[in-house]
C-alpha cells in the first residue's frame, strides 16, 4: 500500500524513526558535554504503551519503517519486551535499530528473536585509545564484539556508521573500508552535523568532509565503483571496492543536498514530532496523547507534522538548541 502521507513538496513519508531513550552510557563528544546533559524528568519520557499507539496509527497512514534510537536505545529496560509487541502486535515488518554496540553482545539474540532485522551500529574509530577519547568510555572490544554477535544471529544488513572527526579518525577511514571488504558489511561515513551539545564552531574550516573520506579510501583501494540507490539506504549514496562483499556509504548532510528525497519523521523520547532534524521545529504529541484522544485526533496532528515538513534544511546549517541524544540522529 502507498503511504497516505505525502507532505507539501511532493514527499512521501513512509518512515518513522523513535527515540526511546535520551540516557546513554557512552559520551561522545559530539553529543554530550563531559558535564552532562540535562536529563529529561522520567514522567515526561513516553511510555512504550504510548509509543506502539503512536506507531499502530503512524501505520494505518502509511509508515512502513520504524528505527529504534536512543540515546542509548538498549539502555532502556524493556526494550526487547517492545521491539517484540512492535514487531508481533503492530506487525510492523521493517524494524531496525541504531545502537553504540556495548550492550549487542549479550542481546543481540533476543533482539533477533524479538524480530529485529536491521541493525546499525555506530562506531567511529578502530583504536582503542582514540575510542576512549571520543566516547569517554574504553569498551572498543566490547563493541566489536558486539558487531560479531550480530553476524552470529544473522542482522542483515549490519551497518556501521563512522561520524567524520578530524584531528581523531582520519587514520582509521582505511581499516573502516576494508572491513568491507570480506563481509557484506555497510560502513557508511557521516559528516559532523552542528549539534546543540556541540562545542565545534559550525562549518569550521577544518571539518572533515565526505570528499575528503572518498579521498582516503581511494589511495588505498582504487577508484570506487558507485552503486545504483536503493530506498533502504536512505540518504547514503553507496559505493563499492572493486571485488568487495560489503558497501561503503556516504552521508553528506553538511556538504550534500538530500532533503528532496527526505522521507522521514522524528519522535523524541518526549514524545514530540520532528519534521525535520536541522530544524527547530518540535510538536508536542505526547499533551495529546495523555488528553485521551481518539485515533482520528492522533492521525491529524500525524498529518500536520507532515505538512510543517520544510523543502529543505535552513540555507546556512545552524547550531540547534536540542542535543543529537534526545533526537537520535
Ligand atoms: N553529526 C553526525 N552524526 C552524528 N551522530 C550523533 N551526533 C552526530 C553529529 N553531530 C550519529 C551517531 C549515530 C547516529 C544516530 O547519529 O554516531 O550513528
Ligand atoms: Fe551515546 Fe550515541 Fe550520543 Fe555517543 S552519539 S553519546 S553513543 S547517544
Amino acid at each position: 500500500m502507498q503511504s497516505n502521507l505525502t507532505d507539501h513538496h511532493g514527499r512521501t513519508i513512509d518512515y518513522l524513526r523513535v527515540s526511546i531513550t535520551d540516557l546513554c552510557n557512552f559520551r561522545c563528544i559530539y553529543c554530550r558535554p563531559p558535564e552532562g546533559v540535562k536529563l529529561i524528568p522520567h514522567d515526561d519520557i513516553l511510555r512504550y504503551e504510548e509509543i506502539l499507539k503512536i506507531i499502530s496509527v503512524s501505520k494505518k497512514l502509511g509508515i512502513r519503517k520504524v528505527r529504534i534510537t536512543g540515546g542509548e536505545p538498549l539502555v532502556r529496560r524493556g526494550v526487547v519486551n517492545f521491539i517484540s509487541r512492535l514487531t508481533h502486535e503492530i506487525g510492523l515488518e521493517d524494524v531496525a535499530l541504531t545502537t553504540n554496540g556495548s550492550k549487542l553482545d549479550k542481546m543481540a539474540r533476543e533482539l533477533r528473536e524479538a524480530g529485529l532485522k536491521r541493525i546499525n551500529v555506530s562506531l567511529d574509530t578502530l583504536r582503542r585509545d582514540c575510542f576512549s577519547a571520543i566516547t569517554g568510555v574504553d569498551d572498543l572490544t566490547g563493541v566489536m564484539k558486539g558487531i560479531e554477535a550480530s553476524f552470529d544471529v544473522g542482522f542483515d544488513p549490519i551497518k556501521i556508521n563512522v561520524v567524520l572527526l578530524k584531528g581523531f579518525n582520519e587514520i582509521d577511514i582505511p581499516e573502516f573500508a576494508r572491513m568491507t571488504v570480506d563481509r557484506p558489511l555497510d560502513v557508511r561515513f557521516i559528516e559532523r552535523m552542528p549539534f546543540g551539545n556541540d562545542t565545534e564552531p559550525i562549518n569550521s574550516p577544518d571539518s572533515f568532509g565526505a570528499a575528503e573520506a572518498i579521498g582516503i579510501i581511494e589511495k588505498s583501494f582504487g577508484s570506487l565503483i558507485p552503486l545504483d540507490r536503493s530506498p533502504l539506504d536512505g540518504p547514503a549514496r553507496m559505493l563499492r571496492i572493486k571485488g568487495a562483499k560489503g558497501r561503503i556509504g556516504i552521508i553528506d548532510p553538511v556538504t550534500g543536498h538530500f532533503c528532496p528525497t527526505c522521507n522521514r519523521l522524528r519522535l523524541t523520547a518526549r514524545g514530540s514530532l520532528r519534521p525535520c532534524l536541522l530544524g527547530p521545529l518540535e510538536m508536542d504529541l505526547r499533551s495529546l496523547l495523555r488528553a485521551n484522544p481518539d485515533d482520528s485526533q492522533i492521525e491529524a496532528f500525524i498529518k500536520a507534522a507532515v505538512m510543517a515538513k520544510p523543502a529543505s534544511r535552513y540555507a546556512n546549517l545552524r547550531r540547534m538548541e536540542t542535543g543529537m541524544n534526545t533526537i537520535g540522529g
